[in-house]
């Protein structure tokens, strides 16, 4: 048993998070979670909401609300669908606790008492009616190239070039469009990144990121090849956590605060403070945060991320760790993501493009959209969501597969034997040969989910439920029944042993469905728990003279009709 500390990439609070955010960062982290919590390990998965920046500030904005009242309720109402998802994190906090707070102002603390944080003035526009000075991409105007007319300060959408918000004409402020700009000079405090290059470089070499999947190595070495830049880590907004007094009285008087992408890393330790305060009256010796973060070396530490979060996770933030000169915990393990496309063309928040996680949960229940998207996980390339795929594998691998194996053998058994699970004939040949197909199996799905292979684990978690199938027709206890009673019987019996292991090894992936299962057995609690491969082979789980039920059906099937309305409601990539 190991301590094992999980964290999937923080969702920004500006609004609902689309399936592609999910497949990518929170989902395969709590099946993660979940597997090694059944393996027995000592599991600590940890996420908040991204809360700060300019995207919130303009999502409150928009919504007529404060911030903080805004970010309340996104908070909740993003919590809420998780829960819906059936995520079980450990704790899911908010990158605007006091309790980042503090640890936000420690690292900058300890970076200036290291020599890695220094004071520069820059210049940048200020808008006089916003009363703010303005970030790049909000700053709109004239492309000097192509002449487009919205293009923004940072980039020209039409020509693609690079711009200079200088750079435009007409420019003028994105949030509220007046041209009322001056350029002034401001002073902002800079990480410096450039002198922790070599210790980053050293630290990647030493840590097994050469274990970490391709992806995440690979964008972790281009940055450092392209060398670390010093980097502005304060920014002019009303929100966001204050530069603190004691060491920056000026900038802390001008209201600056730190850069969204400085705190939100640091929130994975805040979230763990926000989880153990949460106890502090009740079991404090329970919840120890620091034992998980702080001279953890008997910690394992693996991070769920798209691929656009790895510089960030595998450059950035260990730099930040590093030049505290305190033993701060440092990833063990990468695990990035592609980007799942809808038909083909970009989900996208803006444009409301593809689906969104609560309406999926309006749709179908949790298990069905987990299972697909883990099937599917972008992990070697991008890879499309369309509804045909969709229906396809839930109606093959859940309603086939899995649903109809479990529904036919107990409604059968109850039928022909009763309400108790039969004993019948001793396990022969076929019975035999079937465990030792389920023990390879097992160990094969077991392999791939230690390597976080989500994709090649659920193709063996199928191979499990085929295996039943291929063992029921062979034996067809429909036939058996009638010239051998007892066969039949040890048929049916082998069967529910197979229901109850798959109850066992589909719960990190489909947990409702998994409790269903399992609950169609009058079994004692402790049988939940994870199972040997000679256990596997023996297929000995659920004694003859078992109470049980029949479940509802696990996987209703998607029909024409429902695939028509579906693409209707949601575009069926028509416009990709
Ligand atoms: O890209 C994003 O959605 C960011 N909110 C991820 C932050 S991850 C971490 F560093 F907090
Ligand atoms: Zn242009």
């Amino acid at each position: 048993m190991a301590r094992h500390l999980i964290t999937s990439a923080l969702p920004y609070i500006n609004g609902i998070k689309h399936l592609g955010n999910m497949v990518g960062s929170m989902l395969p982290a709590d099946v993660y979670a979940r597997y090694m919590r059944k393996r027995g390990h000592d599991v600590l998965y940890i996420c908040a909401t991204d809360e700060h920046g300019t995207p919130a500030e303009l999502a409150a904005k928009a919504a007529g609300q404060s911030v903080d009242a805004f970010c309340a309720e996104q908070h909740d109402k993003q919590k809420a669908i998780y829960d819906g998802f059936g995520l079980e994190f450990d704790h899911f906090g908010r990158s605007s606790s006091q309790q980042n707070v503090e640890l936000t102002q420690h690292f900058a603390r300890k970076l200036h008492e290291n020599g890695f944080i220094e004071e520069r003035a820059i210049r940048q526009v200020y808008s006089n009616t916003d009363e703010r000075f303005l970030p790049d991409r909000y700053i709109v105007g004239t492309c000097p190239h192509c002449g487009y007319d919205k293009a923004r300060g940072d980039q020209c959408e039409n020509c693609t070039r690079v711009l200079d918000p200088t750079d435009l004409i007409d420019a003028r402020s994105a949030i509220s469009g007046s041209g009322d700009l001056e350029v002034r000079e401001t002073k902002h405090l800079f990480l410096l990144q450039s002198k922790l290059q070599h210790e980053v470089e050293g630290w990647l070499a030493g840590n097994g990121s050469k274990e970490w999947p391709t992806l995440a190595s690979s964008i972790a070495h281009k940055w450092l090849t392209e060398g670390l830049q010093d980097r502005a880590i304060t920014r002019d907004l009303d929100w966001g956590v204050p530069v603190p007094a004691d060491v920056w009285p000026e900038l802390a008087a001008e209201g600056k605060v730190f850069y969204v992408w400085f705190d939100a890393p640091i929130e994975y330790i805040g979230s763990t403070k926000e989880w153990a305060d949460a106890a502090r009256d009740t079991a404090p010796e329970s919840r120890d945060w620091k034992s998980w973060w702080y001279e953890a070396d008997d910690v394992r530490y693996t991070e769920f991320m798209a691929k656009d979060n790895v510089p960030f996770h595998s450059v950035m933030f260990p730099a930040t760790q590093l030049g505290t000169r305190e033993p701060w915990k440092k990833v063990d393990f990468l695990k990035a993501f592609n980007w799942l496309n809808y038909y083909g063309g970009k989900f996208s928040t803006s444009q409301q493009r593809g689906i969104f996680t609560d309406a999926a949960l309006e749709l179908l229940p949790a298990d069905y959209w987990r299972y697909f998207l883990m099937a599917h996980a972008p992990e070697s390339d991008d890879t499309s969501f369309t509804w045909e795929l969709f229906s396809s594998s839930v109606n093959k691998d859940l309603a086939d597969t899995l649903g109809n194996f479990v529904n036919r053998v107990l409604s059968f058994s109850r039928k022909r034997f009763g309400d108790e699970v039969p004993a019948g004939a001793a396990a022969g040949e076929a019975e035999r040969k079937l465990g030792e197909e389920i023990a390879r199996l097992l160990a094969e799905y077991e392999g791939h989910m230690e390597a976080l292979q989500f994709r090649k684990a659920t193709a063996s978690l199928r191979a499990l439920w085929s295996a039943g199938n291929s063992y029921l027709e062979e034996k067809a206890p429909w036939l058996e029944i009638k010239t051998d009673k007892d066969a039949a019987a040890l048929t049916l019996r082998t069967a529910m042993n197979l229901i109850h292991l798959y109850a066992v090894v589909s719960e990190p992936f489909i947990p409702a469905s998994a409790k269903a299962m399992r609950g169609a057995f009058a079994l004692a609690d402790d049988t939940a728990a994870w199972v040997t491969g000679e256990e596997a082979a023996a297929l000995a789980f659920v004694p003859a003279g078992t109470p049980f039920t029949v479940p509802p059906v696990l996987f209703a099937k998607i029909t024409e009709d429902d695939l028509e309305a579906y693409r209707a409601r949601f575009g069926g990539g028509d416009d990709a």
